[in-house]
Protein backbone atom coordinates (compact mmCIF):
# COMPACT_ATOMS: atom_id res chain seq x y z
CA UNK A 1 0.00 0.00 0.00
CA UNK A 2 2.50 2.25 1.07
CA UNK A 3 4.91 1.36 -1.74
CA UNK A 4 1.81 2.03 -4.73
CA UNK A 5 1.38 5.27 -3.15
CA UNK A 6 4.95 6.31 -3.11
CA UNK A 7 5.48 5.31 -6.39
CA UNK A 8 1.71 6.98 -7.26
CA UNK A 9 3.50 10.63 -5.97
CA UNK A 10 6.02 10.22 -7.72
CA UNK A 11 4.33 9.81 -10.91
CA UNK A 12 2.32 12.67 -9.90
CA UNK A 13 5.51 15.23 -9.45
CA UNK A 14 7.05 13.84 -12.22
CA UNK A 15 4.33 14.94 -14.92
CA UNK A 16 4.01 17.96 -12.63
CA UNK A 17 7.70 18.61 -13.94
CA UNK A 18 6.85 17.65 -17.26
CA UNK A 19 3.30 19.67 -17.77
CA UNK A 20 5.17 23.26 -17.70
CA UNK A 21 7.45 22.62 -20.52
CA UNK A 22 5.15 20.74 -22.66
CA UNK A 23 2.38 23.72 -22.39
CA UNK A 24 5.79 25.73 -23.13
CA UNK A 25 6.79 23.23 -26.07
CA UNK A 26 3.59 23.16 -27.57
CA UNK A 27 3.21 26.96 -27.45
CA UNK A 28 6.82 27.62 -29.35
CA UNK A 29 5.70 24.97 -32.11
CA UNK A 30 2.12 26.88 -32.75
CA UNK A 31 4.28 30.55 -33.59
CA UNK A 32 6.89 29.14 -34.96
CA UNK A 33 4.52 27.36 -37.24
CA UNK A 34 2.91 30.83 -37.80
CA UNK A 35 5.99 32.64 -38.49
CA UNK A 36 7.08 30.25 -41.64
CA UNK A 37 3.54 30.34 -42.94
CA UNK A 38 3.59 33.84 -42.99
CA UNK A 39 6.87 34.14 -44.19
CA UNK A 40 7.87 30.87 -46.16
CA UNK A 41 10.25 31.98 -48.95
CA UNK A 42 9.09 31.93 -52.53
CA UNK A 43 10.92 28.59 -53.51
CA UNK A 44 10.77 27.51 -57.83
CA UNK A 45 10.02 23.78 -58.22
CA UNK A 46 11.01 24.30 -61.48
CA UNK A 47 15.34 24.59 -62.51
CA UNK A 48 14.79 26.52 -65.56
CA UNK A 49 19.10 26.24 -65.78
CA UNK A 50 18.77 22.50 -65.63
CA UNK A 51 16.05 22.78 -68.02
CA UNK A 52 18.35 24.94 -70.67
CA UNK A 53 21.39 22.85 -70.49
CA UNK A 54 19.37 19.42 -71.40
CA UNK A 55 16.87 20.83 -73.76
CA UNK A 56 18.72 24.27 -75.39
CA UNK A 57 22.29 24.00 -75.04
CA UNK A 58 22.52 21.79 -78.08
CA UNK A 59 21.42 24.33 -80.34
CA UNK A 60 22.43 27.46 -78.13
CA UNK A 61 25.72 26.17 -77.04
CA UNK A 62 25.96 25.62 -72.96
CA UNK A 63 24.34 28.16 -71.10
CA UNK A 64 23.46 29.93 -74.02
CA UNK A 65 27.41 30.86 -75.34
CA UNK A 66 25.93 30.67 -79.04
CA UNK A 67 23.68 32.61 -79.01
CA UNK A 68 24.90 36.06 -76.65
CA UNK A 69 25.05 37.96 -79.97
CA UNK A 70 21.74 37.48 -81.54
CA UNK A 71 19.57 37.69 -78.50
CA UNK A 72 20.23 40.92 -77.65
CA UNK A 73 18.45 41.91 -80.81
CA UNK A 74 15.51 40.30 -79.19
CA UNK A 75 12.82 42.70 -77.91
CA UNK A 76 10.90 41.90 -74.55
CA UNK A 77 7.97 40.66 -76.38
CA UNK A 78 9.77 38.35 -78.96
CA UNK A 79 12.47 37.12 -76.14
CA UNK A 80 8.85 35.50 -74.52
CA UNK A 81 7.73 34.41 -77.77
CA UNK A 82 11.37 32.78 -78.39
CA UNK A 83 11.50 30.98 -75.84
CA UNK A 84 7.60 29.68 -75.40
CA UNK A 85 8.26 28.31 -78.97
CA UNK A 86 11.81 27.42 -79.09
CA UNK A 87 10.63 25.01 -76.36
CA UNK A 88 7.54 23.58 -77.48
CA UNK A 89 9.01 22.97 -81.33
CA UNK A 90 12.61 22.70 -81.08
CA UNK A 91 13.19 21.28 -77.64
CA UNK A 92 9.95 19.16 -77.63
CA UNK A 93 9.21 20.03 -73.49
CA UNK A 94 7.07 22.60 -73.70
CA UNK A 95 6.95 25.10 -70.97
CA UNK A 96 3.98 26.89 -69.54
CA UNK A 97 3.11 28.95 -66.42
CA UNK A 98 5.44 29.48 -63.54
CA UNK A 99 7.97 27.03 -65.65
CA UNK A 100 7.79 29.31 -68.17
CA UNK A 101 8.27 32.42 -66.76
CA UNK A 102 11.02 31.47 -64.91
CA UNK A 103 12.91 30.06 -68.03
CA UNK A 104 11.98 33.34 -69.86
CA UNK A 105 13.56 35.12 -67.05
CA UNK A 106 16.55 33.43 -67.27
CA UNK A 107 17.02 34.02 -71.04
CA UNK A 108 16.56 37.62 -70.15
CA UNK A 109 19.91 37.47 -67.89
CA UNK A 110 21.32 36.00 -71.53
CA UNK A 111 20.36 39.35 -73.15
CA UNK A 112 21.33 41.86 -70.28
CA UNK A 113 24.26 39.87 -68.96
CA UNK A 114 23.79 40.48 -65.17
CA UNK A 115 24.07 37.21 -63.38
CA UNK A 116 20.67 35.52 -62.81
CA UNK A 117 19.80 33.77 -59.45
CA UNK A 118 16.84 31.58 -58.47
CA UNK A 119 15.95 29.55 -55.42
CA UNK A 120 14.76 26.36 -55.91
CA UNK A 121 15.28 25.00 -52.40
CA UNK A 122 14.54 26.20 -48.74
CA UNK A 123 14.54 24.31 -45.50
CA UNK A 124 15.42 25.99 -41.85
CA UNK A 125 19.34 25.06 -42.49
CA UNK A 126 20.14 24.99 -45.99
CA UNK A 127 19.06 27.41 -49.06
CA UNK A 128 19.43 26.40 -52.63
CA UNK A 129 19.37 27.23 -56.42
CA UNK A 130 20.72 28.21 -59.38
CA UNK A 131 23.03 30.82 -61.03
CA UNK A 132 24.91 32.00 -63.72
CA UNK A 133 27.94 29.74 -63.45
CA UNK A 134 31.17 31.55 -62.46
CA UNK A 135 29.83 34.00 -59.94
CA UNK A 136 29.22 34.34 -56.44
CA UNK A 137 26.15 34.44 -54.10
CA UNK A 138 25.70 35.34 -50.66
CA UNK A 139 22.68 35.35 -48.38
CA UNK A 140 22.56 38.73 -46.06
CA UNK A 141 19.52 38.79 -43.53
CA UNK A 142 19.94 42.03 -40.71
CA UNK A 143 23.97 41.50 -39.92
CA UNK A 144 24.75 38.41 -41.22
CA UNK A 145 26.55 37.56 -44.17
CA UNK A 146 26.54 33.88 -45.44
CA UNK A 147 28.78 33.45 -48.29
CA UNK A 148 27.07 30.40 -50.83
CA UNK A 149 29.34 27.47 -52.47
CA UNK A 150 29.10 26.79 -55.56
CA UNK A 151 29.49 24.16 -58.48
CA UNK A 152 29.01 24.70 -61.75
CA UNK A 153 25.93 26.98 -62.09
CA UNK A 154 24.27 26.13 -58.43
CA UNK A 155 24.55 27.31 -55.11
CA UNK A 156 23.80 26.15 -51.67
CA UNK A 157 24.21 27.17 -48.08
CA UNK A 158 23.97 25.93 -44.46
CA UNK A 159 22.04 28.69 -42.67
CA UNK A 160 23.12 29.21 -38.76
CA UNK A 161 20.22 28.43 -35.91
CA UNK A 162 19.11 32.61 -35.31
CA UNK A 163 19.62 33.56 -39.25
CA UNK A 164 16.13 35.37 -40.23
CA UNK A 165 15.48 33.70 -43.75
CA UNK A 166 12.24 35.36 -44.09
CA UNK A 167 14.28 38.52 -44.61
CA UNK A 168 17.15 37.19 -46.53
CA UNK A 169 18.35 38.29 -49.73
CA UNK A 170 20.92 36.49 -52.20
CA UNK A 171 22.79 38.23 -54.35
CA UNK A 172 24.71 37.40 -56.86
CA UNK A 173 27.85 38.92 -58.53
CA UNK A 174 30.07 38.76 -61.22
CA UNK A 175 32.28 41.13 -63.38
CA UNK A 176 29.42 42.23 -65.76
CA UNK A 177 27.13 43.40 -62.86
CA UNK A 178 24.85 42.07 -59.59
CA UNK A 179 21.28 40.67 -59.20
CA UNK A 180 19.77 40.53 -55.82
CA UNK A 181 16.04 38.54 -55.13
CA UNK A 182 14.38 39.24 -51.45
CA UNK A 183 13.69 35.62 -51.00
CA UNK A 184 10.25 36.12 -48.93
CA UNK A 185 8.77 38.19 -52.39
CA UNK A 186 10.36 36.53 -55.62
CA UNK A 187 12.37 33.14 -56.13
CA UNK A 188 14.39 34.41 -59.49
CA UNK A 189 15.79 37.87 -60.59
CA UNK A 190 14.89 38.71 -64.16
CA UNK A 191 11.27 38.60 -63.41
CA UNK A 192 10.72 41.89 -65.56
CA UNK A 193 11.70 43.25 -69.20
C1 LIG B 1 17.13 22.39 -82.75
C2 LIG B 1 17.92 23.56 -82.41
C3 LIG B 1 17.32 24.50 -81.35
C4 LIG B 1 16.92 24.20 -80.11
C5 LIG B 1 16.86 22.84 -79.39
C6 LIG B 1 16.54 25.45 -79.48
N1 LIG B 1 16.73 26.48 -80.35
FE1 LIG B 1 16.48 28.47 -79.95
N2 LIG B 1 16.95 28.92 -81.89
C7 LIG B 1 17.33 28.02 -82.86
C8 LIG B 1 17.55 28.74 -84.12
C9 LIG B 1 17.99 28.09 -85.43
C10 LIG B 1 17.28 30.10 -83.84
C11 LIG B 1 17.37 31.29 -84.80
C12 LIG B 1 16.40 31.22 -85.89
C13 LIG B 1 14.97 31.17 -85.46
O1 LIG B 1 14.46 32.17 -84.89
O2 LIG B 1 14.32 30.15 -85.69
C14 LIG B 1 16.91 30.18 -82.43
C15 LIG B 1 16.60 31.36 -81.78
C16 LIG B 1 16.41 31.48 -80.42
C17 LIG B 1 16.26 32.73 -79.69
C18 LIG B 1 16.27 34.12 -80.31
C19 LIG B 1 17.63 34.73 -80.23
C20 LIG B 1 18.54 34.23 -81.29
O3 LIG B 1 19.68 33.85 -80.94
O4 LIG B 1 18.16 34.21 -82.46
C21 LIG B 1 16.10 32.41 -78.38
C22 LIG B 1 15.94 33.37 -77.23
C23 LIG B 1 16.11 30.98 -78.28
N3 LIG B 1 16.31 30.43 -79.53
C24 LIG B 1 15.96 30.29 -77.11
C25 LIG B 1 15.89 28.91 -77.02
C26 LIG B 1 15.56 28.22 -75.84
C27 LIG B 1 15.26 28.85 -74.49
C28 LIG B 1 15.59 26.89 -76.13
C29 LIG B 1 15.27 25.73 -75.22
C30 LIG B 1 13.90 25.71 -74.76
C31 LIG B 1 15.92 26.77 -77.51
N4 LIG B 1 16.09 28.01 -78.04
C32 LIG B 1 16.07 25.57 -78.18
C33 LIG B 1 17.52 26.66 -82.66
C34 LIG B 1 17.20 25.94 -81.52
Amino acid sequence: MIEKNKSASVFARTLDRFKIPLVVSAGVVVVCGAVLAATAPKVSAFAPVDYFQAKCASCHGKYGAMMLKTIVKRSDAQLKQDVQQMAAVHSRAPLSGDRLSAEIAYNRSLKDGKPFVILTSATSSRLAGEMTPGSAVTVKSGATSLKASASGHQWSVSVPKKFDISKAAVTVKNGKGASTIQIAKQAYSHAKG
